[in-house]
Parts: structure tokens; C-alpha cells; sequence
């Protein structure tokens, strides 16, 4: 017999077939999170995003770091509705899509996708379908979880191709971020997705080669999961005024040390070759696994 998880499952692949003949395109989904809160997770985000715009990408930057509404808050605009609302069925993702500076736009998290383990068919059909529009109109989503080790970030770590790990030298940092990969590793499903690192507040680089090297020798010692280093980015004075503004700091100081930080690291991620594969990249292949994960 039929449970509900293969039920689900099975409808999310019938659609998924169907959207996969449509569409040739696909968009990047980059997840970034932390072990710990405060080290600077959604600005990175939010200035990735406008480093990216400058390459002529078209980015979209969900906010899941649900109850704490940060893109917002730094972007200095408030949007109207959430992802709630769509999962509820009340709006369309193109309702809750916000414009943000350089053409960036972002989704409001809201309460968040709990909702997402109890929904009916329809409301899932309706999601589903509903956010593959996302495929259409970005190059890149960002997605900006909270820290923790939160089951729903377990989840959209576990479901997206790239995962980017922000530390700062702290050691609670540090360790929190080790724990967090410890924790996927342990889990039962799915795969083990593409780990970059990025420390940062350091001192200098000196400082951000120890720590990523901490971080990953006990990462592929103890875990064997190795990972990837993304770069360092330095305290500056500069990201704190910006921050008090409500602006993103690559936009009002173009040439502080963070903001060359940030250009590096965009970079480098601009030359990381991207999953062209529809049915596993891109928001449907996110989604897809984000339903099996939840369904499971
Ligand atoms: N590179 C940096 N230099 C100086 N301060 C920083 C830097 N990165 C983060 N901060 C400080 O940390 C605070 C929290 O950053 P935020 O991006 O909101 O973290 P998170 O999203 O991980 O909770 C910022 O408001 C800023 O004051
Ligand atoms: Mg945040």
C-alpha cells in the first residue's frame, strides 16, 4: 500500500517530468548557513548577490532564516507577503517576490516551510509548480538559512548541489560550523552536497588559512568529507556603518576590504562549473529532493 511519503513523492516526480519538458533552463541554488549565529551569513548573501548582478546574472535571495527577517532589514524594505503564503496557496511566488537594489529580488521566508511536511496534494502541486517560475526568471537563488542545527536547515543543506559554511575564528564557531557537518554526514538520506567554506572577520589572510585548515583537516580526517576553500574576508569598520545604514556594503563603500573580499569570492564562484542536469539542478531539482526529504 500506498503511504502518504511515496504518495508524495509520486506526484512530485510526475511533476517535476512534466516541468522538465518545458523548461531547458535551470538556475544555481546556493545555500548558505553556519554552525553558529552572528557570523555574518546574510551579508555575505546579500552582497554575493550584488557581486553576481555585476557578472549580469539575475539572482533571487530567499530568506529562510524563518522568524528573524534579515534580507529585509538590510535591504531596508519590507515586503508584503512571504513563503507562507505561498505554501498556504493564498499568493503566487511572483506575489512575494521583492525588488531589491541592482535588480537582486528576494523572497521573505515568513514562518517558514514546517508547513511543508503536512500539505495536501493540491497545496503541493500548487507549490510546486508555483516555484519552477523561480527557474525561469533567475540564473542564481541564494539561500540564506539560520544557523543550527535546525531540522529545516538539515533539510535545505541536504537538498541543495552547493552548500557555503560561514565561520569566523571564533572556536564556538569554528566547532559549531564541524558539528553541523558531523551531523549531515550522520544522516540516514540523501547525498552529501558540495562543501565551501568561507572565514569570516579575520584578522588577515594568514588568520583565514589556519581556521579554514582547522576546519578542514578535521573535516576529512574524522568525517572524510572534505571541503573547499572559498576565501577569507576580513573585519571591517566599513560592513558595520553599512549595516547601520540599511545598505549593502558593497554598494556604499565599492572599495573597502570586505567589499574586495566579496569580488574575490564571486569569482571564484563564477569559474565553479554549474549542473546543467534540469531533473537534479536548478529550484525544481531543490525543491524536488527538499518534498522526497520532508515526505521521507
Ligand atoms: N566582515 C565583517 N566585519 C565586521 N563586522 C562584521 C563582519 N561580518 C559580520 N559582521 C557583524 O556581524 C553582524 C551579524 O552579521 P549577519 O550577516 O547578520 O550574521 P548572520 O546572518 O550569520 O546572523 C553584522 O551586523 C556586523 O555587525
Ligand atoms: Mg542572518
Amino acid at each position: 500500500m500506498m503511504d502518504q511519503a511515496d504518495s508524495l513523492r509520486n506526484l512530485v516526480n510526475k511533476n517535476f517530468n512534466n516541468a522538465n519538458k518545458k523548461a531547458e533552463l535551470s538556475s544555481r541554488v546556493i545555500t548558505v548557513t553556519s554552525g553558529k549565529g552572528g557570523v555574518g551569513k546574510t551579508n555575505f548573501s546579500l552582497n554575493l548577490a550584488i557581486q553576481f548582478s555585476k557578472f549580469n546574472k539575475r539572482v533571487v535571495i530567499i530568506d529562510a532564516d524563518f522568524g528573524l527577517a534579515n534580507i529585509e532589514v538590510l535591504f531596508g524594505i519590507l515586503p508584503k507577503y512571504n513563503l507562507a503564503d505561498v505554501l498556504r496557496g493564498e499568493k503566487d511566488v511572483e506575489d512575494v517576490l521583492t525588488d531589491g537594489p541592482m535588480g537582486i529580488k528576494f523572497i521573505s521566508g515568513g514562518s517558514g516551510l514546517k508547513e511543508l511536511s503536512n500539505i495536501s496534494e493540491k497545496q503541493l502541486n500548487y507549490f510546486i509548480n508555483n516555484f519552477s517560475y523561480l527557474d525561469a526568471i533567475s540564473d542564481i537563488i541564494i539561500i540564506d538559512t539560520g544557523a543550527g542545527i535546525s531540522k529545516s536547515v538539515i533539510n535545505f543543506i541536504k537538498a541543495s548541489d552547493e552548500t557555503i559554511i560561514v565561520t569566523t575564528p571564533e572556536p564556538t564557531s569554528i566547532t559549531d560550523a564541524y558539528a553541523l557537518i558531523k551531523t549531515i554526514k550522520e544522516e540516514r538520506y540523501g547525498n552529501i552536497p558540495d562543501f565551501k567554506v568561507v572565514v569570516n572577520r579575520v584578522d588577515d589572510d594568514e588568520e583565514g588559512i589556519e581556521i579554514y585548515n582547522k576546519i578542514s583537516r578535521a573535516s576529512s580526517k574524522f568525517l572524510g568529507v572534505p571541503l573547499q576553500n572559498l576565501g577569507y574576508i576580513p573585519y571591517d569598520r566599513f560592513l558595520v556603518k553599512a549595516v547601520k545604514h540599511q545598505q549593502p556594503a558593497t554598494m556604499c563603500f565599492p572599495n573597502c576590504e570586505f567589499t574586495k573580499a566579496i569580488e574575490k569570492i564571486g569569482s571564484i564562484l563564477m569559474d565553479v562549473p554549474v549542473n546543467k542536469d534540469t531533473d537534479k539542478s536548478g529550484i525544481r531539482g531543490f525543491v524536488k529532493r527538499l518534498v522526497n526529504i520532508f515526505g521521507g
